[in-house]
């Protein structure tokens, strides 16, 4: 099977400081792929190139079939590749906000009606049901100040989801988040791993990517130093730096 997302050799500087070095990564449609690793090893950056939002400097990064950064010498990809790319992936940040002047369905409502051309009804029968699926059908009509974080977390994913994206990433999505609220939010994310939705996460959240990944990555210093499946990542990491780490954080 062909991935669905590929990054090769991925290279980017800010100054003279390297924050990737070579990476490379391939998801598979429907996997869900965790990146760790300590503070400042890359990870935003990453994902950032894999949406579009950061140019790198050098490498490929290949998204369903659309190439959209090919030794871009830090040029942002063209007017036609980067609205190929914002139909294809979303992201959900940390402390994702809300458009607070609308109601919850409203938000969800709002990027098909205005970006996509679909009608209001058929805008809201979507959001109602990505609002069911986040577990938030009952709160529909409240503004996002009436919202829990957690649930505000939720939403802006129920968001992303509206533009029917074929791959999600997130980067850190639960940690302005508490225990309870962060579990759901978790839990969010494995309910459409199980609707074969293709998901990258980087996340401080170890249990959760042992638990839920297909694959965890872990980076160091802009690289790649170990990929394995979830749970052979935690029970044996080969390299002595990712030991490391898990003796610290595990
Ligand atoms: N816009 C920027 N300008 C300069 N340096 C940057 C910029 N963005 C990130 N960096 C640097 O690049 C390195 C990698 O940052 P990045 O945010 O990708 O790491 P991270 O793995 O996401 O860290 P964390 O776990 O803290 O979120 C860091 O040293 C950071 O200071
Ligand atoms: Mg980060």
């Amino acid at each position: 099977m062909q991935p669905i997302v590929q990054a090769s050799d991925v290279r980017k500087h800010f100054d003279t400081h390297c924050v990737l070095d070579g990476v490379s990564l391939a998801a598979l449609e429907g996997q869900l792929i965790s990146l760790i690793g300590p503070a400042g090893c890359g990870k935003s950056t990453l994902l950032r190139c894999l949406n579009g939002l950061d140019v790198p400097d050098s490498g490929t990064i290949e998204i369903d079939g659309v190439t959209w950064a090919r030794a871009a010498g830090g040029r942002a990809p063209a007017p036609e590749v980067a609205h190929e790319l914002r139909r294809t992936v979303a992201m959900v940040f940390q402390g994702d906000s809300l458009f607070p002047h609308r109601t919850l369905l409203q938000n969800v409502m709002m990027a098909p009606m205005m970006v996509l051309g679909v009608s209001r009804d058929e805008a809201a029968m979507g959001a109602e049901l990505l609002l069911r699926k986040v577990g938030l059908f009952a709160e529909m009509d409240r503004y996002p100040a009436h919202l829990s974080a957690g649930q505000q977390q939720r939403g802006a994913i129920a968001r992303a989801l509206a533009m029917s994206p074929k791959v999600m990433l997130y980067d850190e999505p639960t940690s302005a988040l508490d225990g309870g609220m962060a579990q759901e939010v978790l839990d969010t994310i494995a309910l459409l791993k199980d609707d074969g939705l293709t998901q990258i996460i980087a996340t401080h959240e170890l249990g959760f990517a042992r638990a839920a990944s297909d694959s965890v990555m872990f980076m160091q210093n802009g690289a790649v130093v170990e990929t394995a499946p979830g749970d052979a990542m935690f029970r044996a990491p080969q390299d002595v730096r990712v030991q490391r780490f898990f003796q610290l954080f595990a």
